[in-house]
């Protein structure tokens, strides 16, 4: 058999298990009602915009000045010449927001663990991460020099036991503050005191926290009142922020030494000057608009309620990521496909990306989900389940 017919047999594989997967296009910006590629108009349930900010009117306006005044692509490495105005910009206004020395913007959040993971932590060190922290960290801690192990959330005395091991030089920690896929939240007031007891160096990635959580929408570290002894932060860009890219915040050192030695830094084009433009203005609009937050928190208390009294599995969740876990992935395959036909967009979420026999809907809540578009999601799971 060829290499293609091997390809064609693995895909074979992975339907008969119903674990394939494919893209569906949205002809429409994200927001709480999209329109399909086919024309069909659906309730979206499914993305990382929590604060409907991907499509606001101001930052598509500081994109287009963007656009006018520095073009499109950077056309160059960040250490060649692709270091432009919005890249500084960003980078001294997002170190104030985390108050954190410096920072660092890469083109993607799991860019931005790759550089600081696969670089940080080197041979004769031991990393500990959550077992179900993003893949973007397991693979560039995998992939860096150092030893690495697992523990379990929020048990301390699992991760005691391999802090205590004298052989290693240093100790990372590397955690989520809202898990991904689980909405469920790290305990970072003790990962602090363990950190602090230890000597070792606490790394907490935002990506579903930021804008979220925190007075000032800093994220869990600052709601949690642990920003400052918090050692890094990682900020993708994605979600909340509704651009792209990932900022690395941390000691001016570090960052230098990322500078010079991080290859996922060191060897890609740098983000667009656009994209940048446009974090740095929702970075002003989560800080001057709490309200946001405090809707987006609203609806997913709501949801989550409402989930509950139904009796669905939601696990731990108490952020606006809330999993109804079904199983089977072909259960959670059929929901999704009802749900859609009802006018519903949640995409069914499988292993590997979720442990096997946990498939689920990853319900995720917007702070422009209207009342009404609540109500009817939750009657629609009802009909479906
Ligand atoms: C916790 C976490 N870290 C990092 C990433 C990667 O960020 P990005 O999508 O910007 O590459 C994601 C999501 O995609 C994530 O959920």
């Amino acid at each position: 058999m060829d290499y293609l017919g091997q390809l064609q047999e693995q895909l074979n594989q992975l339907g008969s298990e119903n674990l394939l997967r494919s893209c569906t296009c949205i002809d429409f910006a994200q927001g709480p009602v999209i329109h399909m590629a086919n024309g069909s108009e659906k309730v979206l349930f499914c993305n990382n915009n929590y604060l409907n900010l991907a499509n606001d009117r101001r930052i598509k306006q500081a994109v287009t000045e963007a656009v006018e005044k520095y073009g499109v692509g950077a056309a160059a490495s960040r250490l060649v010449s692709g270091t432009m105005t919005p890249h500084v910009e960003l980078e001294t206004a997002m170190g104030r927001f985390l108050r954190k020395e410096a920072t660092l913007y890469l083109p993607s959040g799991w860019c931005a663990n790759q550089a600081l993971l696969t670089t940080l932590p080197q041979k004769g060190d031991l990393v500990l991460m959550d077992r179900f922290d993003h893949a973007s960290i397991i693979d560039a801690v995998k992939a860096s020099e150092a030893d690495f192990r697992t523990y379990r959330r929020n048990r301390t005395e699992h991760l005691e036991k391999y802090l205590v091991d004298p052989k290693y030089n240093n100790r990372f920690i590397v955690t989520e503050s809202v898990f991904s896929m689980d909405g469920d939240i790290a305990d970072l007031t003790e990962l602090v005191e363990l950190k602090q007891k230890y000597n070792a160096i606490l790394i907490v990635d935002e990506a579903h926290a930021m804008g979220c959580f925190g007075a000032t929408g800093a994220g869990l570290c600052e709601q949690a009142g642990v920003l400052d002894d918090v050692d890094i932060i990682v900020a993708p860009l994605g979600k909340a922020v509704a651009s792209t890219g990932g900022i690395i915040a941390g000691p001016k050192l570090v960052i230098e030494y990322l500078i010079n030695k991080a290859r996922p830094f060191i060897y890609t084009t740098a983000p667009s000057p656009m994209v940048a433009a446009a974090a740095l203005k929702a970075l002003k609009i989560i800080q001057a608009e709490p309200q946001r937050r405090k809707r987006l928190q609203d609806n997913a208390q709501f949801l989550r309620n409402e989930f509950k009294k139904i009796s669905l599995d939601i696990g731990d969740s108490t952020s606006q990521i809330i999993p109804v876990i079904l199983g089977q992935s072909a259960k959670a395959l059929e929901v999704s496909k009802k749900l859609f036909e009802a006018g519903y967009f949640v995409s069914a979420i499988r292993p590997p990306t979720v442990p096997p026999n946990t498939a689920r809907l990853r319900i995720s809540t917007q702070s422009d989900h209207t009342q009404q578009q609540l109500n009817g999601l939750c009657e629609a799971l009802k009909e479906c389940l």
